[in-house]
């Protein structure tokens, strides 16, 4: 009886906030809400300052590797229009901004020369203005973007020496940045980085072999995780540092972010179940179990073997530190197929976890398609990744660090159109409902970042897609609302807002 009455009280709950929609006040106030960016995609000023080139400013300038053939040299521009990016975050009610600084622009040289004082103003400056705000800022210290000079003299991700020079770059940053940054992120989505710049080798520094990709140097077999080794090394040299000479002075926390989708079983088979698990501990408990548990997780253990390194002792005592949150980019889902039991094709990205993903069952797509082909519109996805992590890493908090829509964009596409978003509304109204349904279960959430702020430099797309709430025009660097920002800005302030799926009720005009 008693078990009927609470059943039925819950569903009236359920109905009542599901009648509610989504709404501020369905978070803590203490929630960051904000938007991110990073250095290379909005920055441009790519030589200035005495800055030095990263491995970024390098591939960009070779013939053939962006989609438009375009680099972020300019970007944004946002190296010298950041007092008016800032006046967009606040328009916005942002309480917190994401970005990173680049290494190249604070130490030219790595560890190899001095700190590059005007790199140092620059990030002071933003980090100053951002706070007059009232907003906070949320640091990334490595987003994709690191000096060629280390590539150069020593492999990069490759040589345990990366260890020592991501130490000193995170101190020189906790010194400089520290008394105003309370949030710090070590590095961004380092299990993308990893697998596209040593598995199928298609951005820097382009490292892979056959079958996996058609690089000139590399071996997808090895490096992925020879390199990743030292990025979690090189993480926790950066956490230690934090954690045994700042954090107490400053009192700020320290993470990581990891780029999550979510594999769906693609049949109601329990090898399919397993076979998504392991898919996840081959994407993201390769990062977070050493980090969060001291070691790489049994699923790699045993069809790795001895291709994975282990960590001996020193490198364990370097891991005793835990970080204060888990940073989650999450933007789609992909079904997955068991390949041990059943024979199928292994893609090359996800394939060593023995399993084949794909974005359909039976002929019909998993979700909405996008302009990027891997990004499909599949809005529970979130809820279930925010449980995977909750259950997986003992309730570690948790901030979504990045989520967002790209947009289609071409050079005969009118302002008009391209500020007009109502998929991308659907998309984050969509998305966060089922963070909230996730929060109800108990799961410690405690941001939300849009990526982006403003269109910008997306990696291998150039600009040939539009992630922003704010329409850029590259030519003048024009920042234009888009109809998401305003949806975004009538969220923060606390209206009541239902969206209609046309969005034809969201106006344009009169919005600042
Ligand atoms: C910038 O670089 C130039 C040339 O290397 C050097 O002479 C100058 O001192 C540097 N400026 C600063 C502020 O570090
Ligand atoms: C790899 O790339 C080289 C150079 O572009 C090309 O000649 C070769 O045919 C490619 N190999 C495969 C297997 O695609
Ligand atoms: C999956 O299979 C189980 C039994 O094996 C069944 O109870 C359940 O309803 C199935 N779910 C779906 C969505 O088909």
């Amino acid at each position: 009886m008693g078990s009927k009455i609470s059943l039925a009280l819950a569903l009236l709950l359920e109905l009542l906030w599901a009648a509610a929609g989504l709404h501020r006040s369905q978070f803590p106030d203490s929630f960051l809400f904000g938007a991110s960016t990073s250095s290379y995609q909005v920055e441009g000023a790519w030589l200035e300052g005495n800055k030095s080139a990263t491995i970024w400013d390098v591939f960009t300038h070779l013939p053939g590797k962006i989609k438009d053939g375009s680099n972020g040299d300019v970007a944004d521009d946002h190296y010298h229009r950041y007092l008016e990016d800032v006046e967009l975050m606040h328009s916005l009610g942002l309480n917190a901004y994401r970005f990173s600084i680049s290494w190249s622009r604070v130490l030219p040289r790595g560890r190899f020369g001095d700190i590059n004082t005007i790199g140092v103003e620059f990030y002071n400056n933003l980090i100053n203005s951002v706070l007059s705000k009232g907003i906070q800022p949320v640091v990334s210290l490595c987003h994709l973007d690191i000096p060629q000079e280390l590539e150069d003299r020593y492999g990069a991700w490759l040589s345990p020496e990366i260890q020592e020079d991501f130490g000193y770059f995170a101190e020189v940053c906790f010194k400089a940045f520290g008394d105003r940054v309370k949030y710090w992120i070590t590095i961004n989505e380092p299990n993308l980085m990893l697998k596209f710049g040593y598995l199928i080798g298609t951005i820097p520094p382009c490292r892979c072999s056959l079958p996996y990709g058609n690089c000139t140097s590399g071996d997808s077999t090895l490096e992925p995780y020879i390199a990743a080794h030292n990025v979690i090394l090189a993480h926790a040299t950066a956490v230690d540092i934090y954690k045994s000479k700042y954090q107490v002075k400053q009192g700020g926390f320290i993470g990581i972010v990891i780029n999550c989708k979510w594999y769906e079983q693609l049949r109601n088979v329990s090898e399919d179940y397993i076979a998504a698990q392991r898919a996840l501990a081959f994407d993201v408990g390769w990062i977070l179990d050493p980090i969060i548990f001291g070691d790489y997780p049994t699923e790699m253990r045993e069809i790795l073997g001895s291709k994975l390194p282990t960590f001996i002792s020193q490198e364990r005592r370097k891991l005793r530190h835990k970080i204060d949150f888990i940073g989650i980019n999450h933007y789609t889902t992909h079904y997955v197929k068991d390949c041990i039991f059943s024979s199928c094709e292994l893609n090359k990205y996800d394939g060593n976890a023995l399993v084949f993903t794909s974005a359909q069952r039976n002929g019909q797509l998993i979700g909405t398609p996008t302009p990027m082909e891997n990004i499909f519109v599949v809005p529970y996805g979130m809820e279930k990744v925010i449980m995977y992590f909750k259950e997986r890493y003992n309730s570690t908090p948790m901030y979504i660090m990045e989520n967002g829509f790209p947009q289609k964009s071409s050079n005969d596409m009118l302002l008009d159109d391209l500020v007009k978003d109502p998929d991308r509304i659907d998309f984050m109204q969509n998305y966060l409902t089922f963070l909230t349904k996730a929060m109800r279960q108990g799961a410690d959430v405690r941001g939300y970042f849009v990526w982006s702020l403003m269109d910008n430099f997306e990696w291998l797309y150039g600009y040939s897609v539009r992630f922003g709430l704010y329409h850029v025009d590259y030519t003048t660097q024009k920042r234009t609302p888009k109809q998401s920002a305003k949806w975004y800005q009538e969220f923060l302030a606390d209206q009541r807002l239902l969206h209609q799926k046309t969005g034809t009720n969201l106006k344009t005009q009169g919005f600042k």
